[in-house]
């Protein structure tokens, strides 16, 4: 189990470029799998989430070559999947959980899903639900992984009103509407990534998606495509938050994917005094990208607009940190899909800005965060194996006089494998012990 000792820094500047969306990798993988043809993959995530969903399907027959992040995936068309030796083990992926669950929901085999100790306690009924309504048959551990999935039942369309704002949820059922008799409509209650729709319409496979409803049929095939995966902005956004409270930063980051559905962190910030400008916008492959300057900026507390809030639903541990060193108050509210995450983010988040002096008050659903100075730690921050809240504390070293440290931060490596030399690279002073 190592550790970060996060040095104080103050200066920021480079061109840098955060490695792929992890939601585009995992779906060029899933899709790739199920299309008839050979999918190229430039840019992939080598994260360890990725690699789980990409070694579950390697698991399931389909041949796929990786030289580094770019991959080749020897499609088996939806109905080619072979039945694995033994359960597929996801590691801390929830999204290759969720996601793939639609998919085995519909194989003529039997399987099962196993993930590591925090995948274990996450909640997987959000899936087992609508999936049980189109006929799969899930047996789970009191609605938590492990889950096993029985083969060869024969699902229906279903209309479904997601009672919780979730693209892992909205993106299971659509894929298993891939097989499903009919057709199979999703209604959000509030708008969510929208990655899986383009990617399968990328595929060849008509989807209509109006207002907040999306709905394909079932009797189509995917037909393989060439992908560049962007940059994720959900890693863009440590080094945005870092270049806006460091003293002395003027950033680049390069090809970063700006899909509306994913910019809240960006409008958040902006409506904070954040100076970011986005130049050289252009669509890759369906994807919107840009390149993302960000200056050392003096931010004020807000009220965090709800409509914002699932749309930068990952990008709040490093948003916190953002708060802390603002003028004012913050106050986030409508967020507590933050307790089910990776870790309980809110509680996780609070009690380490607790040991850096900065005052706030934990609420049901979100969090008030009185912006201040982070004062001498007073103990070592628990990353409870949360990756996010790892880096983010560690971003917390450019407005803080003192060593920060941070245990148990391997699970950096699920999402972004090389955060501690890029974040020395632009001026930063980690070390991993
Ligand atoms: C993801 C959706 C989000 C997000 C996760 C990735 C996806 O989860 O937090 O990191 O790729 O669909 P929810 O759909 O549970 O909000």
């Amino acid at each position: 189990m190592s550790k970060f000792i996060a040095r104080p820094s103050k200066e920021l500047s480079s061109r840098l470029k955060v490695p792929g969306d992890k939601s585009i990798s995992h779906r060029s993988i899933m899709l790739g799998s199920l299309a008839h043809g050979i999918t190229k993959v430039d840019g992939l995530l080598q994260g360890e989430d990725v690699l789980a969903t990409l070694q579950a399907f390697k698991k399931m027959g389909v041949k796929i070559e990786r030289d580094n992040n770019q991959v080749s995936i020897h499609g088996v068309g939806l109905y080619g999947l072979k039945q694995p030796s033994s359960a597929l083990d996801l590691g801390n992926s929830g999204t290759s959980m969720r996601l793939m669950s639609g998919i085995l929901a519909a194989q003529n085999f039997d399987s099962e899903l196993v993930g590591d100790a925090s995948l274990s306690k996450r909640p997987m009924d959000r899936v087992i639900k609508p999936l049980t309504q189109m006929g799969a048959v899930i047996q789970s551990k009191g609605g938590k992984p492990p889950l096993k999935i029985k083969g060869a039942q024969s699902l229906n369309g279903i209309d479904y009103d997601l009672p919780v704002a979730s693209a892992q949820v909205k993106s299971c059922v659509l894929l298993a509407g891939l097989y499903a008799q009919g057709k199979t409509c999703i209604t959000e209650i509030a708008t969510t990534r929208d990655h899986t729709e383009r990617m399968l319409k990328g595929f060849g496979y008509y989807i209509e998606a109006k207002n907040n409803k999306i709905c394909l049929t079932a009797g189509n095939n995917l037909t393989a495509t060439n992908i560049q995966v962007p940059s994720d902005i959900s890693s863009a956004a440590f080094f945005m938050v870092a270049a806006t409270i460091a003293i002395d930063a003027d950033i680049i980051l390069e090809g970063v994917n700006i899909n509306p559905t994913r910019t809240g962190v960006i409008d958040i910030l902006q409506l904070m005094g954040a100076k970011i400008t986005l130049t050289n916008t252009h669509e890759v492959g369906g994807e919107l990208l840009a390149d993302i300057r960000v200056q050392s900026s003096r931010l004020k507390g807000i009220h965090i607009p709800i409509e914002l809030v699932a749309l930068a639903i990952d990008e709040f541990p490093v948003i916190f940190i953002a708060a802390s060193c603002a003028q004012g108050e913050t106050l986030l509210t409508g967020a507590r899909e933050l307790r089910v995450k990776e870790s309980d983010r809110i509680q996780a988040m609070a009690d380490g800005l607790s040991i850096l002096g900065i005052q706030n008050e934990v609420l049901a659903d979100g969090i008030k965060i009185q912006g201040g100075s982070f004062h001498k730690p007073k103990d070592i921050i628990e990353s409870h194996h949360d990756h996010r809240i790892a880096m983010s504390f560690a971003i917390a070293s450019l407005r803080c006089k003192y060593d920060i440290e941070i245990n148990d931060v391997d699970n950096v490596k699920t999402s972004f494998p090389n955060f501690v030399d890029l974040a020395n690279s632009a001026g930063m002073n980690l070390i991993q012990v």
